[in-house]
């Protein structure tokens, strides 16, 4: 192990913070070691080695993560394999698909969870084991915050989802089938088999959504190891992985790589780049804004258009395209998509990784085996893959929708409204065949971003009015303050800030309505006079809240969409310095 092992590195390598608990003679020492000894472990574990916390969110409630006792176990095997004393602890889990209102808003009190449980623990580094979408981002927020040499284990996707004679994709297919029972092309019987053929292992969404677009986004940023993002979770080289990362996390205590020495502006760049590179999930713009945030390295919305503008989708993967990442992987994974980015001038190549390498040492060789999978730059599976930032009168401080997803015809679009005031509204309201709806419309859901649902929930891509869908109408423009699931597609304008519950414009647009939408300009334009839209002002009233519990404090602290949803007072970090005696 390097730590300390040689003259020249003793003066850069901090002493190990686990010293302070298990190092000690006297009473403390007794109490630290003595109560650990219950679990059976040696004498020879407290002798100054190197102790590693792996962060697990497990839960049975978080079904893609449900697999997570195994990978840890994997993970300790690499540890003491290296020398280290590996110590798992569990950090509050999100399962996307079980929790209300909705995971976004637990996503800061995981991250929490996360920071203090290192920092109060005689940790020197830590791996954090993560799936479900927003596991990752809590996660490394938390550790960003306390910068340990720190190293991301994703749990990988579920493999290839199967309906009968077709590859069904997480969540992508469950709008399709949605919109088939609703336009009568697919029986109740039907839809309820297709349940368990879409979700046949463990794993997390198998579509490039938000779970398999942050494991893609923590490979290019170097937070994990080559191939994190794609080996499917039922795959024994993902075990592998895990495996390797635990020897790893021992290494990079010895050699005092922390997670800033490896998250800077550069990094970051190369993260924004590759999420316009696999057509990823709008939600990585939020998540990669708090990280950073986290870090000090300056990322700003802007720079998700300014870096991401030309960068083509080069990944041919549900919702934007046809196959899934257990094809993905086999054909070769993101390791060749960052080659081709890499060798175009696309990524800062010398950037640092937690294996040590460069990411263009990282990704020189990789190969594809799949060209339909994984295009090139020359010949992309579409021309335009990053995320387009919208600013007008309807949001001043920026909006964004995914190209990629999109329907081209409908990227410069004149409508007007039809207005949905939240959630209810809309659900009491789409299918009503009195609405007055036609597919030139623009629908407009409020109330549905950080403060307004509560929780930012992934409700943007609202399903259009079944009477539309029997007419064969498969895309409309539609805006809101919510988020949508990476596994969504559709014209879809989310993100929208400042929210309707914070006041924004987007609380003042009536039925009827004149929208503007210009993708090609970045506009997003809400044709009402300003004196009018004055008068609405005054009427406005803000939603209630609580007076008490963890909504009222996610309320009051919780920041927008256009910086990352973080709460005011975590920005930042604080280190891990240990805390001082508890007796
Ligand atoms: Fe967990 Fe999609 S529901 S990753």
């Amino acid at each position: 192990m390097a730590r300390n092992s040689k003259k020249d590195n003793k003066k850069s390598v901090p002493p190990l913070r686990s010293k302070e608990w298990f190092g000690k003679a006297g009473m403390d020492g007794f109490h630290h070691r003595s109560w650990m000894k219950n679990q059976g472990l040696p004498n020879h574990l407290f002798d100054g080695r190197p102790v590693i916390g792996i962060c697990n969110t497990w839960s049975e409630l978080t079904p893609c993560n449900a697999h997570f006792r195994i990978l840890a176990e994997r993970v300790k095997r690499g540890v003491y394999e290296a020398g280290g004393f590996p110590l798992e602890f569990p950090v509050m889990s999100l399962g996307e698909t079980i929790m209300r209102p909705t995971t976004m808003m637990f996503r800061n009190l995981a991250s929490m969870d996360v920071e203090e449980s290192i920092r109060a623990n005689p940790l020197d580094g830590v791996v954090l084991l993560v799936g479900c979408d927003k596991t990752t981002p809590a996660l490394v927020m938390g550790a960003a915050s306390c910068d340990l040499p720190t190293i991301v284990v994703s749990g990988g996707p579920m493999l290839n989802g199967r309906f009968r004679d077709e590859s069904i994709g997480s969540g992508t297919h469950v709008w399709k089938f949605v919109e088939a029972v609703k336009r009568g092309d697919m029986t109740n019987a039907d839809f309820e088999d297709a349940e368990a053929c879409m979700s046949r292992s463990v794993g997390h969404c198998m579509t490039m959504g938000t779970a398999s677009t942050m494991a893609s986004m923590m490979e290019a940023i170097g937070l994990a190891l080559p191939s994190n993002a794609a080996i499917p979770a039922a795959d024994s080289r993902r075990n592998t992985l895990a495996h390797i990362a635990g020897r790893r996390i021992v290494e990079m205590v010895g050699e005092d790589l922390r997670m800033s020495k490896i998250l800077n502006r550069k990094s970051f760049e190369n993260a924004v780049r590759t999420n316009g590179a696999i057509g990823g999930s709008t939600n990585a713009v939020v998540h990669l804004l708090a990280i950073a945030g986290r870090t000090g390295a300056k990322l700003n919305l802007d720079d998700w258009d300014a870096l991401g503008r030309d960068v083509p989708c080069l990944v041919n993967l549900m919702p934007s395209g046809k196959y899934l990442m257990e094809d993905f992987y086999y054909a070769g994974g993101l390791p060749v998509v960052l080659r081709e980015l890499a060798e175009a001038g696309l990524l800062h190549k010398n950037a640092k990784t937690v294996n040590g390498n460069t990411i263009w040492n990282n990704v020189k060789n990789a190969e594809c085996y799949g060209r339909d999978v994984i295009h090139t730059l020359k010949k992309p599976f579409k021309r335009k893959g990053g995320i387009c930032v919208l600013r007008g009168n309807l949001a001043p401080d920026g909006a964004v929708i995914k190209p990629s997803a999109a329907t081209a015809s409908l990227m410069k679009h004149r409508g007007r409204a039809v207005v949905f005031e939240d959630i209810e509204h809309y659900k009491a309201r789409v299918d009503d065949p009195k609405l007055d709806i036609d597919e030139s419309c623009v629908m407009v859901l409020k109330n549905c971003g950080p403060k307004g649902y509560p929780g930012f929930s992934e409700v943007g891509n609202m399903a259009l009015p079944a009477k539309l869908l029997k007419k064969g109408v498969s895309d409309m423009v539609r805006i809101s303050d919510a988020r949508m699931s990476g596994t969504a597609y559709g014209t879809v304008v989310l993100h929208t800030s400042p929210e309707a519950a914070a006041g924004g414009p987007l609380a003042l647009v009536r039925d009827g309505d004149m929208i503007e939408l210009d993708v090609a300009k970045r506009r997003l334009h809400l044709d009402v006079a300003d004196e009018e839209l004055a008068k609405r002002r005054a009427e406005w009233t803000p939603p209630d809240v609580p007076d008490r519990g963890y909504w009222r404090m996610y309320d009051a602290h919780v920041m927008q969409a256009d910086t990352g949803c973080d709460f005011d007072f975590l920005v930042g970090g604080s280190g891990a310095p240990v805390p001082r005696e508890s007796h």
